[in-house]
């Protein structure tokens, strides 16, 4: 589970411990990972997912441990919010190395380890779980290379599926909008957290998605909010 120490990863990793799961769980800081890790019995790997050498060092880690790989839960992501001129070169290479790179990276490296636990478990095969975002599904203003990068994840879960579903392996974008986390701060002016979607909530949704067999591939769930309004944030 990458982005594991706080927010959704934090909760899908906790309810995947309570079903049983051993667990490698990441993000950069240690302070906040390793007493994650500790409460869950996981094994931890510190690294950054806007650096290609971390992401590496993560599957390597992974499998070196536990020689299978039934869950790739994919949460690490980062985004800013500002209009598409106001927006630097650099900003859109760190949301597009985080959001969209490292999950491409870290599925090129272990889909032989997925594929080969799904031939030894056939009824339940393997699963990517990729949280991406329903601004991914309809843009959002400010949201230019935010959106583009979900946009990417989810054709990257539907490129795995048609890839690697007869393998066993499938994948789903969850698409959320607003949910109620630390990198939903900056809204709460517009956007109340108690009227955001609860990380409960996808974490759930994760959860069910690894029950399913290996008969079943779910592209991408979105999830809104309450109102009148359909696929905004
Ligand atoms: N909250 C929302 O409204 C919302 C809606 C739709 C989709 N999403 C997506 O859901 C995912 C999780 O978001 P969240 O709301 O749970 O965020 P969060 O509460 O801010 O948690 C982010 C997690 O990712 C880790 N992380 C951040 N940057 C990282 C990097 N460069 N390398 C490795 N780990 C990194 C963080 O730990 P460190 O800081 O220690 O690295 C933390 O564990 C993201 O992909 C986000 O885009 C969120």
């Amino acid at each position: 589970v990458t982005g594991a120490s706080r927010g959704i990863g934090l909760a899908i990793a906790t309810r995947l411990a309570r079903e049983g799961f051993d667990l490698t769980v990441s993000a950069r800081t240690p302070a906040t990972l390793d007493p994650v890790a500790a409460e869950l019995g996981a094994l931890a790997v510190a690294a950054d997912m806007g650096v290609a050498e971390d992401v590496d060092r993560l599957a390597d880690a992974h499998e070196a441990a536990f020689g299978r790989l039934d869950v790739l839960v994919i949460s690490a992501g980062t985004g800013t919010v500002t209009p598409i001129e106001q927006t630097t070169t650099s900003r859109f290479d760190k949301q597009l190395a985080v959001n969209l790179r490292s999950p491409f990276q870290l599925v090129a490296r272990l889909l032989p380890a997925m594929k080969a636990t799904a031939t030894r478990a056939p009824q339940h095969g393997a699963k990517v779980v990729a949280i991406a975002s329903i601004t991914g599904m309809a843009s959002e203003p400010g949201m230019s290379v935010y959106g583009a990068t979900k946009a990417g994840l989810i054709s990257l879960c539907e490129t795995i599926n048609v890839e690697a579903s007869a393998f066993g392996v499938s994948a789903t974008a969850i698409s959320p909008g607003y949910v109620d986390t630390d990198m939903t701060t900056w809204v709460h002016d517009q956007v109340p957290p108690a009227s955001m979607i609860t990380v409960d909530d996808i974490a759930e949704l994760a959860v069910a998605i690894t029950r399913l067999s290996a008969r079943a591939v779910v592209p991408n769930v979105p999830v809104v909010r309450t109102g009148a309004t359909l696929w905004r944030a």
